[in-house]
């Protein structure tokens, strides 16, 4: 194997995953996740788009200082002040990279820029040589450069070399095209334009026919040597190519694709389930790698080869990307030292003050129910991250239920230290909760998502509850475990105010609590 078959992972959770709607994630919970791309040895974390607000600004630059060993990118379109703004991000790092971009196809130079081929050319030259004069190290991306011709296309990425970039990254922007035309268009662009061997090539691809993750490994064929990527695969509409399918593929097939990628799949499972806590996305029950059924054998026939030996169903062990065999080793009488070996097992690094405040949590759940189970902590931890910073919590609930209707709920917030009680029926006790809520946080958020599922199983188990707030174009999800399902639900409802509160906040400084 020669170092040429290195392929760089650049993660894309924080800027084009957490773009989608629904997804945002606040500021401590993106330092938390790029805290542990870090250290599974994620090359490139591309931490946010700076020129969108003040509060993407802080966490790029915040993520730049902290981050030790990946490069810490940012994105910019092609504009001097979205590029100055990102430089100024980005400068905190070890390792800074500007991400640049224009639209390379002839649908988006028509109807989206209303520019010719040979203005998106001039711009390309300026945009690229500015942010070359701020760092070494520039990627360009030529948005939509999958329904771009290659002719104009080897044009682009030529000039796009010329002015100083050092990555090149063509994006299958819409997820329209082939896993064949997708390695045909790295083929040619290296095959065409002088100083392709001076860069290194990327693939981006978005998933809206299913093929995000395909066509990424199709481009390694064609001479690419970096996948952008993300956590889950969330992103744009359909979302990204999966990071853990990406990582996962390549190790597991090197005998089909030799090429190895600097990932500790191990962290795999812990990422998968701190980024679908953080954004409050679910991660479908059979997605593969990270899925809840990614390794469950339920027929009968696999249940019988897998006693007689693993592999006859089973590709990669469920150790080799972080899953632990699931056992209900704690309870009331577990000390601090194997709670903190349990976390650690689990994958997660705490500080002394959240684990101090973590293990008060736990001892807490344990007296409530008798066997707490890994998925029990994770969740314990994972609704925490942020949390502290919260204006709005629930203090305490009472709940009328039943066949005798009207149901009620009595409720204490406590909002900026001032408690207040309040009472409301509805229809349904949950309907009576949200009512209370809405009484003291008055507020237009409409409610575009309620569900409710068991972190494991059995009647005493957690139950997780996601809310999901939409307020004009702002969206916030947010998920809360707790043994009681009407707490989880006033919890996670309180929790998204607090979201909702903090992005009307980002945009405006003086924005109130309720609006
Ligand atoms: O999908 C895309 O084209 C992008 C670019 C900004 C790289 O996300
Ligand atoms: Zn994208």
């Amino acid at each position: 194997m020669t170092t040429t078959d290195r392929v760089v992972i650049f993660d894309t959770t924080l800027r084009d995953g957490e773009q989608c709607p629904g997804a945002t994630m606040t500021f401590e919970e993106k330092l938390e996740v790029a805290a542990l791309l870090d250290r599974m040895g994620v090359d490139i974390i591309e931490a946010g788009f700076p020129i969108a607000s003040n509060g993407d600004f802080e966490a790029v630059a915040e993520i730049a200082r902290r981050t030790r060993n990946a490069v810490v990118a940012g994105l910019a379109r092609a504009i001097p002040a979205d590029i100055a703004r990102c430089g100024e991000a980005v400068r905190f790092a070890q390792r800074p990279r500007i991400h640049t971009f224009v639209s390379t196809s002839p649908i988006h130079l028509q109807h989206q820029m209303r520019k010719t081929e040979e203005q998106v050319l001039e711009i390309i030259a300026a945009t690229v040589a500015q942010a070359r004069n701020l760092v070494d190290n520039v990627e360009w991306s030529a948005m939509d450069a999958t329904r771009t011709g290659h002719e104009y296309l080897a044009r682009a990425v030529e000039t796009a070399i010329k002015a100083g970039a050092t990555t090149i990254n063509l994006p299958d922007t819409v997820g329209y095209a082939t896993p064949d035309e997708y390695r045909a268009m790295f083929v040619a662009m290296r095959e065409r334009v002088p100083g392709a061997d001076k860069v290194t090539f990327s693939t981006h691809c978005h998933d809206d026919l299913g093929l995000a993750v395909a066509n990424s490994l199709a481009g390694l064929a064609g001479g690419a040597r970096q996948i952008e990527c993300t956590v889950n695969g969330i992103g744009e509409r359909a979302g990204n190519a999966a990071l853990e399918e990406v990582v996962m593929a390549l190790k597991t097939r090197r005998d089909a694709m030799p090429y190895e990628t600097g990932v500790e799949s191990t962290l795999l499972t812990r990422a998968s389930r701190l980024v679908s806590a953080a954004t409050s996305f679910p991660v479908q029950y059979n997605k593969a790698i990270v899925g809840k059924n990614a390794f469950a054998h339920e027929s009968g026939i696999h249940q019988d080869g897998m006693l007689k030996n693993n592999e006859t169903y089973e590709i990669m062990t469920p150790a080799s990307v972080g899953v632990t065999k699931t056992s209900l080793v704690m309870g009331k009488h577990s000390g601090r030292a194997a709670f903190k070996d349990k976390l650690k097992a689990l994958g997660y690094e705490l500080g002394e003050n959240a684990l101090q405040d973590a293990f008060a949590r736990f001892k807490d759940l344990a007296d409530r129910k008798k066997h707490v189970y890994d998925e029990d902590i994770e969740a314990l931890v994972d609704n925490q991250i942020g949390a502290s910073d919260d204006r709005i919590k629930v203090l305490s609930l009472t709940v009328i239920a039943g066949t005798l209707g009207p149901q009620q709920a009595t409720l204490t917030l406590d909002i900026d230290d001032v408690h207040t009680t309040v009472q409301a029926s509805g229809n349904g006790p949950v309907d009576a909760i949200f009512n209370a809520i809405r009484r003291v946080v008055p507020h237009e958020a409409n409610l575009a998502l309620f569900q409710v599922h068991a972190v494991t199983e059995g009647t005493d188990a957690q139950a997780e509850v996601s809310v999901r707030l939409e307020e004009g174009d702002k969206t916030v999800t947010a998920r809360v475990a707790d043994p009681d399902t009407l707490v989880a639900a006033a919890k996670a409802y309180v929790a998204a105010l607090n979201k909702l509160a903090a992005k009307r906040q980002k945009l405006n400084p003086q924005a109130a609590i309720s609006a």
